[in-house]
């Protein structure tokens, strides 16, 4: 018998509803909010109210785009954290009372582990190579810098993480400093590719471990272009793409130095990349790069499933679902991941 979950995704300011058949992905909607742009970032409350207004729209077209009718689902999964609460709240509470009136299990799936899941989703009529138990995750969003060593769906060790700000941070902010729009990341890939990635170079942060730090690149980017503004007032305008780029670069080999150290010492040599800042295109370089120079074995998701999307969240939904592993009524979302579900 097949088994359609349906998934929802509310975490931060997307709305996504997507319908898969075990991990086939079906349909994966995703309604972005613009109303955030003139802000220059997420305004929470804002954030829940657009979640509100777009999950009746985006559950439809997801189940019309599927072909699927509600009656045919076998379980509800939603993001249950980490995320801006009033935005989490609008997804888990729309999921709750759509499992209560379909009579359908409910299952609560953690942000980042969905991320990762993203590299078990499958396509109609195509088959995608999936990673083997153990694989190292480098998990890198906006909210997120872990390198994860993933020995099972759900069995996630995190060896390495941000101490400040998570790598999509640092390119929103160092956009910002720029007067660049949001999100940054893709404004700085753009940019950057019409750039030279060695004009200029910023004082990286250097930790022990697999542990990173990004605010003070962040601060080395503000310091460095407050004095090169006192000379030219057009200095950024000028020299936007070589800033782009270096920085961007900056960032990347910041990120790929110590996913490098950590699969020498583990011996892991199936390497993967996911979450947001998995679609940015000097990263996936520098692991195509890395899959010849130290013949790994790469995996990186497609692009419409690097950034938020309910897809990721259904492929984790239903290896819960196969397992029984139901949440129940009276749980809560949370804002930050304090074990990892
Ligand atoms: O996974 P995601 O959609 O949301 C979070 O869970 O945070 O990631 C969003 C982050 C933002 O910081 C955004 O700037 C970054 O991913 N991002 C990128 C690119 N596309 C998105 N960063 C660098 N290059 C990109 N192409
Ligand atoms: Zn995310």
């Amino acid at each position: 018998m097949n088994e359609y979950i349906l998934a929802i995704e509310s975490s931060c300011d997307d709305t996504s509803a997507a319908v898969l058949r075990g991990t086939t992905v079906l349909s994966n909607i995703i309604a972005n909010q613009e109303v955030h742009r003139q802000y220059g970032g997420v305004v929470p409350e804002l954030a829940s109210r657009a979640h509100q207004q777009n999950i009746i729209p985006v559950v439809d077209a997801a189940l019309k785009h599927a072909n699927i009718t509600k009656k045919e689902l076998s379980a509800i999964a939603f993001t249950r954290g980490p995320g801006l609460l009033g935005s989490l709240l609008v997804g888990s509470s729309f999921s709750k009372a759509f499992a209560l009136s379909m009579n359908i299990p409910l299952i609560e799936v953690n942000h980042t582990n969905g991320h990762i899941m993203a590299l078990f989703a499958q396509e109609e009529g195509e088959i995608s190579k999936v990673p083997e138990f153990p694989f190292l995750c480098l998990a890198v969003s906006g909210g997120h810098t872990q390198i994860i060593k993933v020995k099972d769906y759900f069995d996630l060790e995190i060896i390495g993480k941000t101490i400040d700000d998570a790598a999509g941070e640092a390119f929103d902010k160092i956009a910002k400093i720029m007067g660049l729009p949001y999100p940054g990341g893709p404004v700085i890939d753009k940019l950057a590719q019409e750039g030279n990635p060695k004009a200029f170079s910023f004082s990286r942060a250097h930790l022990p471990g697999y542990n990173y730090s990004f605010s003070g690149l962040k601060t080395s980017f503000l310091y460095f272009l407050r004095d090169k503004l006192k000379e030219d007032a057009d200095f950024i305008e000028k020299n936007k793409s070589d800033l782009c780029a270096s920085i961007q670069r900056e960032i990347i080999d910041t990120l790929m130095d110590k996913l490098v150290k950590a699969s020498k010492e583990t011996g892991i040599r199936q390497v993967a990349i996911a979450g947001g800042v998995s679609a940015n295109s000097a990263l996936k370089k520098a692991m195509y790069d890395a899959e010849k120079k130290y013949k790994w074995d790469i995996f990186i998701p497609k692009f419409k499933f690097c950034t938020d999307n309910a897809a990721m969240i259904g492929i984790a939904g239903y290896f819960k679902y196969k397992n029984g592993d139901y949440a129940t009524q009276d749980l809560t979302p949370y804002a930050r991941t304090t074990t990892q579900k």
